[in-house]
């Protein structure tokens, strides 16, 4: 069944991430379908924070990344490990914050109006299997709020899905 997102006006970043937590967790409830659950929490993440660009790249072979559920303008189909922000993050198991795009080597500039963008991976069994992008328009727009809500969400993602 299909839900409306509540959106209270005029929160803090902090705030906004409390009120979409439970709604990114209610929306998976009942469905093991990952990308259906991956579609879902980019529309969440998307329409609650106001990004440029929200979505998933997802690992596929051993060196590369695909594009998958995301909102936003179209973005580059395939990043390989290592490369740009995405393929930082996903080789290094790290998450990346960047505040300014334009700073960061490598940087894989999918549309020209990203400013600033935070790069989260998705490890089990100690396989990176996906990373979350988000694009801001504004430059410096991602703190270390934004990377704890955002490391919980993909921790929240793992635990529901089956792994192998
Ligand atoms: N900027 C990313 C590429 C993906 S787009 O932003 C959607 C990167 O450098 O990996």
């Amino acid at each position: 069944m299909a839900e409306e997102l509540t959106l209270t006006p005029d929160l803090s970043r902090a705030e906004r991430y409390q009120e979409l937590m439970p709604q990114i967790k209610g929306i998976m409830t009942g469905e093991q379908n990952l990308i259906a659950n991956l579609a879902n929490v980019a529309a969440i993440l998307h329409e609650g924070l106001g990004m440029l660009w929200t979505g998933f790249y997802l690992k596929d072979g051993e060196d590369e990344l695909v594009l998958g559920p995301f909102q936003g303008p179209l973005a580059c189909t395939r990043i390989r490990l290592g490369k740009g922000v995405c393929g930082t993050a996903a080789s290094t198991q790290t998450t990346q914050v960047v505040p300014n795009v334009h700073e960061f080597p490598g940087h894989i500039a999918c549309s020209a109006l990203s400013q600033s963008e935070i790069v989260v991976p998705l490890i089990a069994g100690g396989t990176t299997r996906l990373v979350l992008d988000i694009d801001s328009q504004y430059l410096e727009d991602f703190s270390t709020v934004d990377q704890e809500f955002l490391e919980e969400v993909m921790i929240m993602v793992r635990d529901h899905h089956d792994w192998e």
